[in-house]
Protein backbone atom coordinates (compact mmCIF):
# COMPACT_ATOMS: atom_id res chain seq x y z
CA UNK A 1 0.00 0.00 0.00
CA UNK A 2 1.18 3.63 -0.43
CA UNK A 3 0.38 5.32 2.39
CA UNK A 4 0.30 9.53 3.17
CA UNK A 5 0.49 11.12 6.67
CA UNK A 6 -0.71 14.60 7.09
CA UNK A 7 0.75 16.56 9.50
CA UNK A 8 4.44 17.95 11.41
CA UNK A 9 4.27 17.24 14.81
CA UNK A 10 5.21 14.64 17.16
CA UNK A 11 1.62 12.92 16.75
CA UNK A 12 2.33 12.62 12.93
CA UNK A 13 6.33 11.54 13.32
CA UNK A 14 4.85 8.68 16.01
CA UNK A 15 2.09 7.45 13.29
CA UNK A 16 4.83 7.55 10.62
CA UNK A 17 6.98 5.45 12.78
CA UNK A 18 4.20 3.26 13.32
CA UNK A 19 2.75 2.84 10.10
CA UNK A 20 6.31 1.96 8.59
CA UNK A 21 6.26 -1.50 10.70
CA UNK A 22 3.59 -2.23 8.75
CA UNK A 23 4.11 -5.51 6.43
CA UNK A 24 1.05 -4.18 4.40
CA UNK A 25 3.13 -0.52 3.65
CA UNK A 26 5.10 -0.17 0.03
CA UNK A 27 6.01 3.42 0.81
CA UNK A 28 5.44 6.15 3.11
CA UNK A 29 4.83 10.09 2.44
CA UNK A 30 4.57 12.45 4.83
CA UNK A 31 3.43 16.21 4.31
CA UNK A 32 4.86 17.96 5.13
CA UNK A 33 6.20 16.33 7.81
CA UNK A 34 9.69 17.08 10.01
CA UNK A 35 13.17 15.83 10.14
CA UNK A 36 11.79 13.05 12.78
CA UNK A 37 9.31 11.82 9.89
CA UNK A 38 12.15 12.09 7.28
CA UNK A 39 13.62 9.06 8.66
CA UNK A 40 10.93 6.69 8.09
CA UNK A 41 8.62 8.46 5.54
CA UNK A 42 9.50 10.56 2.37
CA UNK A 43 8.63 13.93 3.13
CA UNK A 44 6.48 16.11 0.72
CA UNK A 45 6.49 19.80 1.04
CA UNK A 46 2.95 20.09 1.24
CA UNK A 47 0.85 21.99 3.98
CA UNK A 48 -1.23 19.86 5.84
CA UNK A 49 -4.46 22.40 5.05
CA UNK A 50 -3.48 22.46 1.35
CA UNK A 51 -6.37 20.29 0.58
CA UNK A 52 -6.01 21.36 -3.10
CA UNK A 53 -2.27 20.01 -3.28
CA UNK A 54 -2.76 17.05 -0.60
CA UNK A 55 -5.28 15.76 -3.40
CA UNK A 56 -3.07 16.56 -6.40
CA UNK A 57 -0.50 14.70 -4.78
CA UNK A 58 -2.80 11.75 -3.47
CA UNK A 59 -3.75 10.95 -7.49
CA UNK A 60 -0.71 11.85 -8.67
CA UNK A 61 1.32 9.14 -6.56
CA UNK A 62 -2.25 6.86 -6.27
CA UNK A 63 -2.38 6.95 -2.63
CA UNK A 64 -4.60 4.14 -1.51
CA UNK A 65 -4.87 5.88 2.42
CA UNK A 66 -3.75 9.38 3.42
CA UNK A 67 -4.30 9.75 7.06
CA UNK A 68 -4.91 13.25 8.62
CA UNK A 69 -3.17 13.93 12.07
CA UNK A 70 -4.29 17.63 12.84
CA UNK A 71 -8.00 18.76 12.95
CA UNK A 72 -7.70 22.18 10.68
CA UNK A 73 -8.12 20.22 7.35
CA UNK A 74 -10.22 17.92 8.78
CA UNK A 75 -12.37 20.79 9.16
CA UNK A 76 -11.90 22.38 6.27
CA UNK A 77 -12.88 18.88 4.76
CA UNK A 78 -10.39 17.35 3.28
CA UNK A 79 -12.04 13.79 3.79
CA UNK A 80 -15.49 15.18 2.05
CA UNK A 81 -12.90 15.87 -0.99
CA UNK A 82 -11.15 13.20 -1.00
CA UNK A 83 -14.18 11.22 -1.75
CA UNK A 84 -15.57 13.00 -4.03
CA UNK A 85 -12.90 11.78 -6.08
CA UNK A 86 -13.00 8.39 -5.03
CA UNK A 87 -9.68 8.62 -2.74
CA UNK A 88 -9.79 7.06 0.66
CA UNK A 89 -9.18 9.30 3.71
CA UNK A 90 -8.67 8.70 7.28
CA UNK A 91 -10.79 11.00 9.58
CA UNK A 92 -13.98 12.40 10.06
CA UNK A 93 -16.19 14.35 7.25
CA UNK A 94 -16.38 17.91 7.75
CA UNK A 95 -19.85 17.79 9.84
CA UNK A 96 -18.50 15.30 12.21
CA UNK A 97 -15.49 16.78 12.51
CA UNK A 98 -17.58 20.29 13.65
CA UNK A 99 -17.36 17.98 17.28
CA UNK A 100 -14.09 20.06 17.45
CA UNK A 101 -14.76 22.72 14.95
CA UNK A 102 -17.43 24.52 17.17
CA UNK A 103 -17.27 24.14 20.85
CA UNK A 104 -21.11 25.79 20.81
CA UNK A 105 -21.99 22.95 18.71
CA UNK A 106 -19.81 20.14 20.86
CA UNK A 107 -21.65 21.50 23.98
CA UNK A 108 -25.22 21.79 22.95
CA UNK A 109 -25.13 18.16 21.38
CA UNK A 110 -24.08 17.02 24.61
CA UNK A 111 -26.98 19.14 26.09
CA UNK A 112 -29.51 17.54 23.40
CA UNK A 113 -28.45 14.17 24.39
CA UNK A 114 -27.73 14.19 27.89
CA UNK A 115 -23.83 13.65 28.17
CA UNK A 116 -22.49 15.08 31.09
CA UNK A 117 -20.38 18.20 30.80
CA UNK A 118 -20.42 21.59 32.45
CA UNK A 119 -22.55 24.03 32.60
CA UNK A 120 -22.28 26.39 29.83
CA UNK A 121 -23.59 29.39 28.08
CA UNK A 122 -22.85 30.72 25.04
CA UNK A 123 -22.35 34.53 23.06
CA UNK A 124 -21.52 36.42 20.67
CA UNK A 125 -22.64 39.81 21.30
CA UNK A 126 -20.20 42.00 23.64
CA UNK A 127 -22.45 43.41 25.75
CA UNK A 128 -24.27 40.16 26.55
CA UNK A 129 -21.38 38.50 27.51
CA UNK A 130 -20.76 41.30 30.01
CA UNK A 131 -23.86 41.20 31.44
CA UNK A 132 -24.15 37.90 31.94
CA UNK A 133 -20.86 38.27 33.85
CA UNK A 134 -21.99 41.09 35.91
CA UNK A 135 -25.04 39.13 37.08
CA UNK A 136 -23.18 35.83 38.47
CA UNK A 137 -21.74 35.49 41.41
CA UNK A 138 -17.88 36.05 41.02
CA UNK A 139 -15.32 33.07 40.87
CA UNK A 140 -13.60 30.49 38.58
CA UNK A 141 -15.34 30.14 35.01
CA UNK A 142 -13.54 29.12 31.90
CA UNK A 143 -14.25 31.37 28.71
CA UNK A 144 -13.47 29.70 25.37
CA UNK A 145 -13.66 31.06 22.10
CA UNK A 146 -15.85 28.95 19.97
CA UNK A 147 -13.96 27.81 16.78
CA UNK A 148 -10.46 26.54 16.20
CA UNK A 149 -7.71 28.63 18.05
CA UNK A 150 -4.99 26.09 17.81
CA UNK A 151 -5.00 25.05 21.50
CA UNK A 152 -4.73 28.56 22.92
CA UNK A 153 -8.78 29.62 22.75
CA UNK A 154 -9.44 28.78 26.51
CA UNK A 155 -8.62 30.71 29.53
CA UNK A 156 -9.07 29.41 32.90
CA UNK A 157 -10.02 32.88 35.16
CA UNK A 158 -9.91 32.88 38.89
CA UNK A 159 -12.99 35.81 38.68
CA UNK A 160 -15.38 37.49 36.46
CA UNK A 161 -13.63 40.14 35.81
CA UNK A 162 -10.38 38.06 34.16
CA UNK A 163 -13.22 36.27 32.37
CA UNK A 164 -14.62 39.78 31.29
CA UNK A 165 -11.01 40.66 29.51
CA UNK A 166 -10.79 37.01 27.95
CA UNK A 167 -14.72 37.55 26.79
CA UNK A 168 -13.17 40.67 25.27
CA UNK A 169 -10.51 39.62 23.63
CA UNK A 170 -12.16 36.94 21.55
CA UNK A 171 -15.61 39.26 20.94
CA UNK A 172 -14.06 42.80 20.75
CA UNK A 173 -10.47 42.56 20.01
CA UNK A 174 -10.73 39.65 17.56
CA UNK A 175 -7.87 37.82 18.88
CA UNK A 176 -8.80 34.41 17.54
CA UNK A 177 -10.45 36.19 14.34
CA UNK A 178 -13.34 34.24 12.89
CA UNK A 179 -12.95 31.63 15.57
CA UNK A 180 -13.69 33.94 18.57
CA UNK A 181 -16.86 35.22 17.08
CA UNK A 182 -18.75 32.89 20.00
CA UNK A 183 -17.37 32.38 23.49
CA UNK A 184 -18.40 29.81 25.61
CA UNK A 185 -18.08 30.47 29.39
CA UNK A 186 -18.15 26.81 31.14
CA UNK A 187 -18.75 26.10 34.77
CA UNK A 188 -15.42 25.39 36.61
CA UNK A 189 -14.35 21.75 36.81
CA UNK A 190 -12.20 20.17 39.28
CA UNK A 191 -10.95 16.73 39.47
CA UNK A 192 -8.14 14.80 37.67
CA UNK A 193 -7.99 14.96 33.87
CA UNK A 194 -8.14 11.75 32.06
CA UNK A 195 -7.78 11.77 27.62
CA UNK A 196 -10.21 8.69 26.32
CA UNK A 197 -9.81 8.41 22.56
CA UNK A 198 -11.85 6.26 20.52
CA UNK A 199 -10.92 4.93 17.38
CA UNK A 200 -14.95 4.66 15.51
CA UNK A 201 -16.08 3.88 12.10
CA UNK A 202 -19.50 5.07 13.79
CA UNK A 203 -20.54 1.69 14.31
CA UNK A 204 -18.15 -0.21 15.64
CA UNK A 205 -16.19 1.49 19.19
CA UNK A 206 -13.19 0.40 19.58
CA UNK A 207 -11.65 2.61 22.79
CA UNK A 208 -8.05 3.11 23.27
CA UNK A 209 -6.26 3.36 26.41
CA UNK A 210 -7.20 6.21 28.92
CA UNK A 211 -4.02 8.26 29.30
CA UNK A 212 -3.28 11.55 31.51
CA UNK A 213 -1.82 14.25 29.47
CA UNK A 214 0.03 17.47 31.48
CA UNK A 215 -1.69 20.70 30.17
CA UNK A 216 0.23 23.34 32.62
CA UNK A 217 3.98 24.42 31.99
CA UNK A 218 5.40 23.80 35.37
CA UNK A 219 5.38 20.98 37.73
CA UNK A 220 2.72 20.73 39.99
CA UNK A 221 0.19 22.10 37.61
CA UNK A 222 1.79 25.72 37.98
CA UNK A 223 2.09 28.30 35.21
CA UNK A 224 -0.56 28.70 31.79
CA UNK A 225 -1.68 25.76 29.66
CA UNK A 226 0.38 24.55 26.56
CA UNK A 227 -0.92 22.29 23.99
CA UNK A 228 0.18 19.52 26.67
CA UNK A 229 3.91 18.84 28.45
CA UNK A 230 3.21 15.26 28.85
CA UNK A 231 1.58 11.79 29.10
CA UNK A 232 1.08 8.44 30.97
CA UNK A 233 -0.76 5.43 29.64
CA UNK A 234 -2.56 3.58 30.75
CA UNK A 235 -4.22 5.41 34.24
CA UNK A 236 -5.31 2.89 36.59
CA UNK A 237 -9.11 4.31 37.03
CA UNK A 238 -11.79 3.03 39.69
CA UNK A 239 -14.11 0.42 38.15
CA UNK A 240 -17.10 2.26 38.25
CA UNK A 241 -15.42 5.34 36.95
CA UNK A 242 -14.23 3.37 33.48
CA UNK A 243 -17.68 2.02 33.83
CA UNK A 244 -19.46 5.55 33.45
CA UNK A 245 -16.91 6.71 31.07
CA UNK A 246 -17.93 4.05 28.25
CA UNK A 247 -21.70 4.40 28.74
CA UNK A 248 -22.78 8.06 29.97
CA UNK A 249 -19.96 9.22 27.01
CA UNK A 250 -18.14 7.29 24.70
CA UNK A 251 -21.46 5.02 23.75
CA UNK A 252 -23.45 8.33 23.58
CA UNK A 253 -21.23 10.59 21.67
CA UNK A 254 -21.11 8.27 19.10
CA UNK A 255 -24.71 7.96 19.07
CA UNK A 256 -25.65 11.28 19.53
CA UNK A 257 -23.52 11.65 16.17
CA UNK A 258 -25.46 9.42 14.66
CA UNK A 259 -28.51 10.22 15.39
CA UNK A 260 -27.98 14.30 13.86
CA UNK A 261 -26.38 12.76 10.78
CA UNK A 262 -23.12 13.20 11.39
CA UNK A 263 -21.69 9.52 11.39
CA UNK A 264 -18.32 10.15 12.64
CA UNK A 265 -15.26 7.59 11.52
CA UNK A 266 -11.80 8.45 12.69
CA UNK A 267 -10.18 8.85 16.07
CA UNK A 268 -12.57 10.62 18.75
CA UNK A 269 -11.06 12.34 21.52
CA UNK A 270 -12.82 12.91 24.72
CA UNK A 271 -10.99 15.03 27.11
CA UNK A 272 -12.66 14.30 30.58
CA UNK A 273 -12.56 15.45 34.02
CA UNK A 274 -13.26 13.00 36.65
CA UNK A 275 -15.43 14.54 39.17
CA UNK A 276 -16.53 13.42 42.02
CA UNK A 277 -20.14 13.62 40.54
CA UNK A 278 -18.67 10.98 37.96
CA UNK A 279 -17.10 11.92 34.50
CA UNK A 280 -17.72 15.07 32.51
CA UNK A 281 -16.60 16.52 29.24
CA UNK A 282 -14.01 19.24 29.09
CA UNK A 283 -13.68 19.32 24.95
CA UNK A 284 -14.16 16.70 21.59
CA UNK A 285 -11.27 16.51 19.44
CA UNK A 286 -11.41 15.04 16.52
CA UNK A 287 -8.35 13.70 15.59
CA UNK A 288 -5.52 11.90 18.16
CA UNK A 289 -4.05 14.06 21.12
CA UNK A 290 -0.59 15.09 20.60
CA UNK A 291 1.36 14.23 22.84
CA UNK A 292 -0.99 11.81 23.65
CA UNK A 293 -0.44 9.51 20.43
CA UNK A 294 3.54 9.00 21.13
CA UNK A 295 2.94 7.12 24.21
CA UNK A 296 -0.36 5.32 22.68
CA UNK A 297 1.69 4.18 19.54
CA UNK A 298 4.64 3.03 21.67
CA UNK A 299 2.18 0.82 23.47
CA UNK A 300 0.01 -0.66 20.87
CA UNK A 301 0.90 -4.21 19.43
CA UNK A 302 -1.07 -4.65 17.19
CA UNK A 303 -0.21 -3.32 12.97
CA UNK A 304 -1.85 0.34 13.21
CA UNK A 305 -2.76 0.32 9.22
CA UNK A 306 -5.65 -2.42 8.65
CA UNK A 307 -7.29 -0.33 12.28
CA UNK A 308 -7.04 2.85 9.80
CA UNK A 309 -7.89 1.25 6.50
CA UNK A 310 -10.86 -0.84 8.01
CA UNK A 311 -12.51 2.41 10.06
CA UNK A 312 -12.06 4.09 6.56
CA UNK A 313 -14.06 2.18 4.62
CA UNK A 314 -16.59 1.23 7.85
CA UNK A 315 -15.14 -1.91 8.42
CA UNK A 316 -14.15 -1.69 11.44
CA UNK A 317 -16.04 -4.67 13.21
CA UNK A 318 -13.74 -7.15 10.30
CA UNK A 319 -11.05 -6.74 12.57
CA UNK A 320 -9.85 -7.73 16.40
CA UNK A 321 -9.51 -5.30 18.95
CA UNK A 322 -5.94 -3.85 19.32
CA UNK A 323 -3.68 -5.79 21.36
CA UNK A 324 -1.86 -3.22 24.21
CA UNK A 325 1.50 -3.76 25.79
CA UNK A 326 0.80 -3.96 29.31
CA UNK A 327 3.91 -1.89 30.44
CA UNK A 328 3.49 1.82 31.07
CA UNK A 329 4.47 4.92 28.81
CA UNK A 330 5.45 7.81 29.45
CA UNK A 331 5.85 10.50 27.64
CA UNK A 332 7.85 13.64 28.32
CA UNK A 333 8.06 16.77 26.27
CA UNK A 334 11.21 18.90 25.55
CA UNK A 335 10.11 22.82 25.22
CA UNK A 336 11.54 25.64 23.64
CA UNK A 337 12.70 28.54 26.27
CA UNK A 338 9.36 30.95 26.67
CA UNK A 339 7.10 28.80 25.61
CA UNK A 340 4.04 28.67 25.88
CA UNK A 341 4.41 32.68 25.30
CA UNK A 342 7.09 33.82 22.64
CA UNK A 343 10.30 31.66 21.70
CA UNK A 344 13.02 31.71 19.00
CA UNK A 345 13.13 29.40 16.79
CA UNK A 346 16.32 28.02 14.98
CA UNK A 347 18.13 27.21 18.12
CA UNK A 348 20.71 24.20 17.87
CA UNK A 349 19.69 20.97 19.40
CA UNK A 350 22.46 18.55 20.63
CA UNK A 351 22.82 14.86 21.88
CA UNK A 352 20.47 12.85 20.12
CA UNK A 353 22.75 10.84 18.92
CA UNK A 354 23.76 10.16 22.98
CA UNK A 355 20.14 8.12 23.56
CA UNK A 356 19.52 4.90 22.59
CA UNK A 357 16.66 4.72 20.88
CA UNK A 358 14.93 0.94 20.12
CA UNK A 359 11.62 -0.77 21.05
CA UNK A 360 11.81 1.10 24.56
CA UNK A 361 12.40 4.36 23.87
CA UNK A 362 11.65 7.09 20.74
CA UNK A 363 12.55 10.20 20.90
CA UNK A 364 9.69 11.86 18.74
CA UNK A 365 10.25 14.71 16.51
CA UNK A 366 7.60 17.48 17.16
CA UNK A 367 8.77 20.97 16.40
CA UNK A 368 12.10 20.20 14.80
CA UNK A 369 13.80 21.28 11.35
CA UNK A 370 17.29 21.10 9.49
CA UNK A 371 19.28 23.77 8.89
CA UNK A 372 22.15 22.47 6.76
CA UNK A 373 22.80 19.77 8.78
CA UNK A 374 22.31 20.48 11.97
CA UNK A 375 18.99 19.77 13.69
CA UNK A 376 17.46 22.95 15.36
CA UNK A 377 14.39 24.24 17.19
CA UNK A 378 11.43 24.97 15.10
CA UNK A 379 8.56 24.74 17.30
CA UNK A 380 7.35 25.27 21.32
CA UNK A 381 6.80 22.09 21.74
CA UNK A 382 10.52 20.41 20.43
CA UNK A 383 10.83 16.88 20.92
CA UNK A 384 8.64 13.86 22.69
CA UNK A 385 10.47 11.73 24.55
CA UNK A 386 8.58 8.77 25.37
CA UNK A 387 9.76 5.74 26.85
CA UNK A 388 8.07 1.84 28.28
CA UNK A 389 8.40 0.48 31.52
CA UNK A 390 7.52 -2.02 33.82
CA UNK A 391 5.92 0.08 35.84
CA UNK A 392 5.09 4.18 35.91
CA UNK A 393 8.76 4.41 38.16
CA UNK A 394 10.52 2.48 35.40
CA UNK A 395 9.03 4.25 32.44
CA UNK A 396 9.97 7.69 34.24
CA UNK A 397 13.23 6.99 34.54
CA UNK A 398 13.47 5.66 30.92
CA UNK A 399 12.42 8.76 29.67
CA UNK A 400 14.15 11.55 32.25
CA UNK A 401 17.86 9.94 31.81
CA UNK A 402 17.59 10.04 27.96
CA UNK A 403 16.18 13.46 27.98
CA UNK A 404 19.29 14.68 30.21
CA UNK A 405 21.52 13.33 27.21
CA UNK A 406 19.88 16.34 24.92
CA UNK A 407 20.23 19.80 25.28
CA UNK A 408 19.39 23.01 23.69
CA UNK A 409 19.94 26.54 25.22
CA UNK A 410 16.28 27.57 26.75
CA UNK A 411 14.98 24.18 26.88
CA UNK A 412 12.61 22.79 29.57
CA UNK A 413 10.52 20.37 30.58
CA UNK A 414 8.49 19.01 33.71
CA UNK A 415 9.55 16.67 35.76
CA UNK A 416 6.70 15.36 37.47
CA UNK A 417 4.99 13.54 34.51
CA UNK A 418 3.33 10.11 35.79
CA UNK A 419 4.07 10.92 39.14
CA UNK A 420 0.37 11.46 40.19
CA UNK A 421 0.07 7.80 38.75
P1 LIG B 1 -9.89 22.38 26.27
O1 LIG B 1 -9.04 22.74 25.11
O2 LIG B 1 -11.32 22.74 26.12
O3 LIG B 1 -9.67 20.96 26.74
O4 LIG B 1 -9.31 23.23 27.50
C1 LIG B 1 -7.93 23.20 27.81
C2 LIG B 1 -7.73 22.94 29.27
O5 LIG B 1 -8.43 23.91 30.04
C3 LIG B 1 -8.28 21.60 29.76
O6 LIG B 1 -7.39 20.57 29.55
C4 LIG B 1 -8.48 21.91 31.24
O7 LIG B 1 -7.26 21.82 31.94
C5 LIG B 1 -8.94 23.32 31.22
N1 LIG B 1 -10.42 23.38 31.18
C6 LIG B 1 -11.20 23.43 30.09
N2 LIG B 1 -12.51 23.47 30.41
C7 LIG B 1 -12.57 23.46 31.75
C8 LIG B 1 -13.65 23.50 32.70
N3 LIG B 1 -14.92 23.58 32.32
N4 LIG B 1 -13.31 23.45 34.01
C9 LIG B 1 -12.03 23.40 34.40
N5 LIG B 1 -10.98 23.37 33.55
C10 LIG B 1 -11.22 23.39 32.24
N1 LIG C 1 -2.87 16.98 24.18
C1 LIG C 1 -4.11 17.61 23.98
C2 LIG C 1 -4.58 17.64 22.59
O1 LIG C 1 -4.07 16.98 21.73
O2 LIG C 1 -5.54 18.34 22.31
Amino acid sequence: MKVLVVGSGGREHALCWKIRQSPLVQRLWCAPGNPGTAAVADNVDIAADDLQGLLRFAQQERIDLTVIGPEAPLCLGVVDLFQQHKLLCFGPDKLAAEIEGSKSFARELCRRHRIPGPNFWTYDHPAQARSFLDNREDGPIVVKASGLAGGKGVAVCKNNAEAKAAAADCLEKRRFGEAGTTVVFEEFLTGRELSLITLTDGQTIVPLEPAEDHKAVFDGDKGPNTGGMGVVTPVPLMPRMAAQVESQIVFPTVHALNREGRRYRGFLYAGLMLTTQGPRVLEYNCRLGDPETQPLLLRLRSDLLPLLLATAEGKLADLEAPVWDPRVAVCVVACSGGYPGEFKPGVPIFGLDRVAAGEDLQVFHAGTARRGGDLVTAGGRVLAVTALGADVAAARARAYAALRQIEFVGMHYRSDIGQRA
